[in-house]
């Protein structure tokens, strides 16, 4: 399952609170959901956080947002190791502030044995960079395939592995529109996307948004079971 999570600003607006408020109430919705997810057997959530053109916001904005991550990071570690989870961050590292980015490597370290749910937390995140860069001397390999590709895709995110496939992509916050985020992941995913804002969004939205995924027919440019006999 992957989130955009989206909606922060107009969720402080319609309270006529700064936007960072909208902010630091979305920071309580990301731990709600990750603890929901868990409990409902998600295996891997991958939350967008902050896109590699959210640089373009104000900087008071961006500062109060990297002050957040910060601590939310910090605060968060131990509640992972009890609930089992293993908490990485992808994206790009170097335009991230000094102390932000000893704060992701220690949350990293202390959570790694974390079997239950992989948490994925997307920061200074674009799709469409981890692709370049994950094609960047591909070439040289030779051929290589959608697997070798998906390893070299996690390994330009800062990720372990191989890049997971998303089954499951939720959209708060009303727009449809991937912001790109996980392009190349998203390939089949199915698409959920609800006018909730982020702060709103509940342990209820997201049984719901499992419920109806559960009832998709994916076909996968085959036949539906159903049709198949
Ligand atoms: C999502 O909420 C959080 C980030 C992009 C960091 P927004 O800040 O985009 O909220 P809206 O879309 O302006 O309401
Ligand atoms: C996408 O939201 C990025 C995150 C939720 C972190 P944006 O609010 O930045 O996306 P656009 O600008 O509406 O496409
Ligand atoms: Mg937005």
């Amino acid at each position: 399952v992957a989130i955009i999570m989206d909606g922060n600003g107009r969720w402080a607006r319609a309270r006529g609170r700064p936007r960072t408020t909208g902010h630091l109430a979305g920071a309580r919705t990301v731990r709600r959901t990750v603890e929901a997810a868990a409990r409902l057997g998600v295996g891997a959530l991958t939350l967008y956080a902050f896109s590699g053109d959210n640089w373009r916001r104000p900087s008071a904005e961006v500062e109060a947002l990297m002050r957040i991550f910060r601590r939310y990071l910090a605060g968060e570690v131990s509640r992972c190791v009890e609930n089992g989870i293993g908490l990485t961050v992808i994206g790009r590292r170097d335009r991230l502030p000094t102390v932000l980015v000893g704060a992701i490597e220690a949350a990293e370290r202390e959570t790694a044995g974390g079997r239950r749910m992989r948490l994925r937390i997307a920061l200074d995140y674009s799709a469409r960079d981890a692709i370049l860069r994950a094609a960047g001397g591909a070439s040289a390999d030779g051929a290589l395939t959608r697997e070798g590709f998906a390893e070299r895709l996690a390994a330009a995110s800062h990720d372990e592995g191989s890049s997971p496939d998303v089954d499951l992509l939720i959209r708060t916050g009303g727009e449809k529109r991937l912001s790109d985020f996980l392009l190349w992941e998203c390939a089949y995913a199915e698409l959920h996307f609800t006018p909730r804002l982020w702060p709103d969004f509940s342990a209820g939205d997201l049984e719901d948004a499992l419920r109806v995924f559960a009832r998709r027919d994916r076909r996968f440019g085959g036949l539906s079971s159903a049709v198949a006999g």
